[in-house]
């Protein structure tokens, strides 16, 4: 398994070009299954979650072209997605276990075709993550539910039907789910709750533009009205607001200064006013941003995580690697997932000085000076915070189990090596 060598205390300074959002654009390759015809996806990133995606759909009977693309001023990659007929409804173990985003085809699938056997992807590192919310509101539109041999059975005699749902949580995956069910169903679907993601917002316009007829994008109310077709469509995926926060705090951390073009200030606003009020320069352009620490002297600040507009969870982590090098104490809670502060005891291993309180709560205090160590994570984000780590660390870091990395980060080495930092992969066989 390839790992990641860092040598710590180079101060990043340049500009990253920010990806398509991987989490925009799971969904919306799912998408694709509502309509016999050509979806063609733009500005999407070259990870291996969405490889992973692409082999399920192909599974499925799904044709997809690949196409080098020049989107925006970088390197990406095009997809034409077609579903002219399906050659199989169910979604394996195999697939499931490797990404939980596979339950995206539960909605697809019910809405075009009646029958889904689904994998139940089970839990992860980060947490339970059951699905009862998304099998709840399928049974509200008329789905039949039922669970044998670790698969979800789901059959709709006729059509799905609109349904008033109340989520009781405002869960991105089930609102995806319930949106790709609601366009093709019978009648007035209206999702009370609903999350409002952008990566929502993204799903919705590729929805609409594909004819379908949601209403209420942006707020926590969507109402759907079901119609009889979907027709092919392009769309270009949103840019990757977890990803820019990510480089945001490598800027911070290293006080040095990256524009981040393409970056959408807009979707990062709870992050940003967390960098300033740590004293971080975050100036906002109509395509980039532009964090500046070169100069700055960083004091903690207090954290919670929230569904958006609030604090992203997916976030945490790596704000937790940059309070370590402020002044004084921050206070850092999770309120989404049940288990995500794994990374605490890699960090520690690098020096840090971290309190957990229960599950949701930990105390953070600025050290010194962090110091480079062999470090592994068990999940995306928590993986970069370690590389963040790195970046300001005494001497080398090497961060193991990359393919956590590659699930979310795209060319990742070259984007820091091109700010200046002191990275390189260490080829192993697996
Ligand atoms: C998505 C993101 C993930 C992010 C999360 C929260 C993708 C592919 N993943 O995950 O990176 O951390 O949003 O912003 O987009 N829950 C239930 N029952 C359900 C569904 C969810 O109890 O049926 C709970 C979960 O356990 C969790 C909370 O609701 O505690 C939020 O989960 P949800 O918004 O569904 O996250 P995902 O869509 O899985």
């Amino acid at each position: 398994m390839d790992k990641i060598k860092i040598r710590g205390g180079k101060k990043l300074e340049g500009k990253i070009y920010i990806s398509g959002a991987k989490n925009a654009a799971l969904p919306l390759i799912c998408a694709s299954l509502l309509t016999d015809e050509t979806v063609t996806l733009t500005n999407m990133p070259m990870l291996s979650d969405i490889t992973a995606m692409n082999a399920l759909l192909k599974e499925l009977g799904t044709d997809i072209d690949e196409f080098d693309d020049f989107v925006d001023g970088h390197n990406t990659k095009t997809y034409s997605y077609r579903t002219k007929e399906f050659k199989s409804l169910i979604a394996p173990y195999d697939f499931v276990r490797k990404m939980r985003a596979s339950y995206y085809v539960l909605g697809p699938l019910l809405a075009r075709e009646g029958h889904i056997e689904l994998s139940l992807p089970g839990g992860c590192a980060i947490g339970a993550r059951p699905m009862d919310i998304h099998l709840s509101a399928l049974e509200q539109m008329g789905v039949k539910i039922e669970i044998k041999q670790g698969y979800v059975y789901g059959d709709v005699q006729g059509k799905l039907k609109g349904a008033h749902i109340i989520l009781r949580i405002a869960s991105v995956g089930a609102t995806c789910n319930i949106l790709m069910a609601a366009v093709l169903a019978e009648g007035k679907t209206i999702i009370e709750n609903a999350a409002k993601e952008p990566e929502i917002g993204d799903l919705i316009d590729l929805l609409n533009a594909m004819g379908a007829k949601i209403e209420g994008k942006d707020s926590s109310v969507l109402t759907i009205y079901g119609v009889e077709k979907l027709h092919g469509a392009q769309h270009k995926v949103i840019p990757d607001r977890i990803e820019a926060g990510s480089y945001a705090v490598a800027a911070a951390i290293t006080r040095g200064r990256i524009e981040l073009l393409n970056a959408q200030a807009e979707t990062l606003q709870s992050p940003i006013k967390v960098l300033r009020d740590m004293g971080v320069t975050v100036e906002e352009k109509e395509h980039s941003l532009i964090v500046d620490a070169q100069e700055a002297t960083l004091w903690g600040q207090d954290i919670m995580t929230d569904y958006y507009p609030g604090f992203p969870t997916d976030l945490q982590a790596q704000f937790m690697a940059l309070m370590l090098t402020a002044k004084g104490a921050s206070m850092i809670t999770e309120n989404i997932w049940e288990n995500r502060f794994m990374h605490v005891p890699e960090l520690m291993r690098m020096g840090a000085n971290i309190n957990v309180h229960g599950h949701a709560s930990a105390i953070v205090r600025g050290v010194k000076q962090l110091s480079g160590a062999p470090v592994m994570a068990t999940d995306l984000r928590a993986s970069f915070a370690l590389i963040l780590a790195g970046l300001v660390a005494e001497g080398e870091t090497i961060v193991n189990r990359v393919y956590h990395l590659d699930r979310g980060y795209e060319h990742l080495e070259e984007k820091l090596k091109g700010v200046g930092a002191d990275i390189e992969r260490i080829k192993e066989p697996d």
